[in-house]
């Protein structure tokens, strides 16, 4: 059993800014991640984060980008609230305090800007196209040098420690649901209990419940359906967002293709060469948010029959160098056999972003007393029914420093919960490992179904159909899970179909259309 002041949960940009501003106010922070430090969702994201342009920018007109992407549903005290004070935190935490790398402006001697689909302003901070990974290593080695933050890798979220749940005391009923830290499940297969006054979670995305995702294996949805477990408010789970611009090589997973791409004037096209956006979007083209871009290719390969469009950097040429700028993209083309400087780049969309997540209020506190949730997990509302472009990485950054700063002011006022009043975690004793096969294919069943079902159109039968099927495995799931040895696949999966019949059901109950929840009856 480990105690701690705050405990952290996941490692991405939300986590370890809240890791280091607990422990720059002095708390003593455990850090616990599923992968190594610096393997997150976060170090994926490629284009940017949205930092203070030079000129012709103002929050208002941030604030106004933001709701417009959302689809007139972002909650506005938290539009306002980030419009505010996320670009200078940006500047001031993250490039003079962290020491991120950002591509400076030599004019200047600030960072360099760029623009991104539904931005009024070139006001995008950026590290070449692998913006993610950089401010992801700065942070990592920030939080690794400071002596208040214990880390522990390998180590996945298998439940949270909740009164009235997992108490000993059956009278505990009677008391309000709180959260007194989590129940860890080692590599070695081995359970622990955290103890915490107060628990943060930052576990990220869920892209991986579907068949095709620019996110990483490690994305299931593991905090959001444990907050699930524990009763927390869960919101907006219909909203799930694609991204336009992912690789398409035939059985081959997709990459991210970024919408730095497009900001700086990359053309979408079909087969037959033409601009088709002019049909679908003829004022914004390539650069409308989104949930419309990915509508109007969506459209574009069912009427022509085709698997996918094409990327033209050809516009770029003349005022890039492509390969300084964005070499990540330029690799990854190589990659797999297209020289993106001269051929055309066959992309499709892919599961990118869950714009629901656990219900948050501007500092981060879920309705379950004692817990908080930051980044890709919570919802707080700011994007609405579609986020904007380079905007999750500044909700980590500024949701994560003020959770950090709200949950160590609680700190000064709660005592470590009572352990002798919690149960340890109850092991399943069975000689049977989980059959890796029967694994696999129910991994396949949940993202196919959630592709097809669940995807960028959606139409009433085929989500009653997904929820029911998905209904069905569930409790197929839930009885593999009870019946063999906990493990990491194990767990996942169960994350995983939790999640998928979140988004179903919210998909189903949700007959209006609006930003990229797009029913077709
Ligand atoms: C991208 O670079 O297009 C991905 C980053 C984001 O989703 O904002």
């Amino acid at each position: 059993m480990v105690h701690c002041d705050v405990l952290i949960i996941g490692a991405g940009v939300a986590g370890c800014t809240a890791a280091l501003r607990a422990a720059e106010l002095g708390a003593d922070v455990l850090l616990a991640t599923k992968d190594a430090l610096g393997e997150s969702n976060s170090a994926h994201a490629q284009g940017g984060i949205i930092g203070l342009a030079h000129s012709g920018d103002s929050p208002e007109l941030l604030a106004s980008d933001i709701e417009s992407a959302g689809a007139g549903l972002c909650r506005t005290e938290a539009l306002e609230l980030l419009a505010a004070q996320g670009p200078r935190l940006c500047r001031d935490f993250l490039w003079k305090r962290v020491g991120v790398p950002f591509d400076i402006d030599e004019t200047t001697g600030r960072p360099e800007t760029t623009s991104e689909a539904a931005h009024s302003a070139r006001r995008i901070y950026h590290v070449k196209d692998a913006t993610g990974k950089a401010i992801q290593t700065s942070l990592s080695e920030a939080v690794l040098k400071h002596p208040n933050v214990r880390i522990i890798t390998e180590t996945c979220l298998l439940d949270l420690i909740t009164v009235p749940h997992h108490s000993a005391n059956p009278r505990a009923v009677y008391d309000p649901i709180q959260v007194k830290g989590a129940y860890l499940l080692d590599a070695s297969g081995k359970v622990d209990m955290a103890i915490a006054k107060r628990t943060i979670l930052a576990t990220g995305g869920l892209g991986y419940i579907y068949l095709h995702t620019s996110n990483p294996s490690g994305a299931t949805g593991d905090g959001l359906a444990a907050a699930y477990r524990a009763s927390a408010r869960i919101v907006n789970c219909e909203y799930m967002q694609f991204h336009p611009t992912t690789l398409f090589i035939q059985g081959h997973p997709r990459k991210l293709l970024t919408e730095a791409l497009r900001g700086e004037g990359a053309h979408l096209l079909n087969a037959g060469g033409d601009r088709f956006m002019s049909e679908f979007e003829p004022e914004d083209m390539e650069l409308a948010p989104r949930d419309r871009v990915c509508r109007a290719m969506f459209e574009e390969m069912a009427q022509s029959g085709k698997t996918c469009v094409y990327l033209d950097l050809s516009p770029l040429k003349a005022k890039l160098d492509l390969e300084v700028r964005f070499p990540t993209v330029v690799k990854a083309c190589i990659a797999e056999g297209i020289d993106p400087l001269n051929e055309l780049i066959p992309v499709v969309p892919a599961a990118h972003y869950f714009c629901g997540g656990v219900s948050v209020d501007l500092d981060g506190r879920t309705t379950l007393d004692g817990l908080f949730a930051v980044g890709e997990v919570a919802c707080t509302g700011l994007h609405g029914a579609n986020r904007l472009a380079s905007l999750s990485l500044l909700e980590c950054l500024l949701w994560g420093y003020r959770a950090a700063e709200a949950a160590v002011e609680d700190c000064g006022r709660v005592g470590l919960p009572d352990i002798s009043t919690l149960r340890p975690w109850q092991p399943v004793v069975s000689p049977v490992e989980p059959d890796p096969l029967l694994i696999e294919q129910d991994w396949n069943s949940i993202r196919s179904t959630m592709w097809n079902y669940a995807g960028i159109v959606r139409a009433k039968n085929r989500l009653y159909r997904g929820r029911n099927d998905m209904g069905y495995l569930y409790h197929r799931i839930d009885s593999f899970y009870r019946s063999a040895p906990v493990s990491r696949p194990l767990l996942e999966l169960r994350n995983g179909i939790t999640c998928a019949r979140l988004i179903l059901k919210a998909a189903l109950q949700n007959p209006q259309s609006c930003g990229c929840h797009y029913r077709v009856d």
